[in-house]
């Protein structure tokens, strides 16, 4: 079984390319590391994985001449790598979500289309519902995307289908939902609370706080993303939630009770593209795919926040 992973240093990707070599799968990862984020924690994510003889690793652009023969290699393709973040996708930059995300995803699927016993695995999102109309969210809802990025991941989701339906393609498409852990992006929420706690900074809370995510587990994501190696069910939408969902101030409580310090908070304007609320239906990946979340928000919390100590270097 020849496995690849874009975005291999990324967050999910990491930690999913560590979950394969531990159960002696062998691994390809590839991963430009881009610098939407601090480079030197994408250079941390991969240092073990770098000595592992089960993962070789190719600093690349996905979309070149170089990458064509592992896609052609690959038997299962764990296509993460993307520009992710819903904030930074309006104006100018949205250029840059349609070429890491849209052109990208694109450039796999014409490579294989030739290839239709190929089955490749995309990192989709909760931001394809956008304003939608039922909660929890099913598969089947209405998908009305409030951001850019939602949007071009949305784009994505159809390309996937439509080259399912010329060519055969086997695919499906993972929402994940607001996912978090240790190794977590440093634009996302959780990680930039414990880093503001860390240094003594203002923690901001776009709106009021009362914004609702359901918060998934990584180690949750990457069991079901390595179940998949075995899977002989193909060509869903599926959402990969917690199954539970909480308010930003309710986190932000947790936070100041597992690092017993505060620190000021400022409520300052919300954001243009951020939903109000997130809530998965997992029935789909439960019934089908064997899905068991447990709800471990404050759990894994604290493991975000022994991996965010040593990464900010503090004396403990
Ligand atoms: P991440 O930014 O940590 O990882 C993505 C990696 O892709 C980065 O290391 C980046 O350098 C790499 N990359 C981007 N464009 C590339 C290209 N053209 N060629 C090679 N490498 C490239 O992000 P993450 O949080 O680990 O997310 C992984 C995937 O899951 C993304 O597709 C993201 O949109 C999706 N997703 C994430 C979440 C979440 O909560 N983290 C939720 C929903 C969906
Ligand atoms: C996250 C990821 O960043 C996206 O890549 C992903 O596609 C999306 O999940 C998803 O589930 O599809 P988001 O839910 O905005 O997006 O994740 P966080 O950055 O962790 O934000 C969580 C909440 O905290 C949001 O409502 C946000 O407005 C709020 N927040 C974030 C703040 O109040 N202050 C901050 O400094 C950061």
């Amino acid at each position: 079984m020849k496995v690849l992973v874009t975005g291999a240093a990324g967050f999910i990707g990491s930690t999913l390319c560590e979950k394969l070599t531990e159960n002696n799968i062998h691994c390809v990862g590839i991963d430009k590391l881009t610098n939407y984020y601090d480079v030197s924690l994408k250079r941390s994510n991969l240092k073990s994985l770098k000595s592992n003889d089960k993962f070789s690793f190719h600093e690349s652009d996905v979309m070149s001449e170089k990458t064509i023969g592992e896609i052609k290699n690959a038997d299962v393709i764990f296509h993460l790598s993307a520009q992710p973040g819903v904030f930074k996708s309006w104006g100018k930059d949205f250029q840059i979500y349609v070429r890491e995300n849209i052109e990208v995803t694109q450039f796999i699927l014409e490579i294989l289309k030739d290839y239709p016993e190929k089955r490749l695995v995309f990192a989709s999102s909760s931001s394809v519902y956008g304003k939608t109309n039922t909660y929890p969210m099913r598969e089947d809802n209405i998908l009305r995307p409030i951001s850019p990025y939602g949007l071009t991941k949305l784009a994505c989701e159809r390309l996937l289908d439509l080259y399912n339906i010329s060519y055969g393609l086997k695919y499906l498409s993972l929402r994940f939902f607001t996912v978090f852990g240790p190794r977590q992006r440093a634009d996302m929420a959780f990680h930039k609370f414990f880093r503001s706690v860390i240094k003594n900074e203002p923690i901001n809370i776009y709106g009021n706080g009362e914004q609702i995510r359901d918060f998934t587990y990584v180690a949750a994501v990457v069991d079901f993303l390595y179940k998949l190696i075995d899977n002989d069910k193909w060509n869903y939408e599926v959402n990969v939630g917690g199954g539970a969902s909480i308010s930003v101030n309710e986190v932000l409580k947790m936070i100041f009770e597992i690092t017993g310090k505060r620190t000021k908070v400022n409520y300052i304007a919300d954001q243009k593209g951020d939903m109000k609320k997130t809530l998965a239906d997992i029935s789909l990946a439960r019934d089908e795919f064997n899905y068991s979340p447990e709800f471990l928000l404050f759990e894994g919390l604290k493991k975000e926040w022994e991996w965010i100590q040593t990464i900010y270097k503090v004396d403990r």
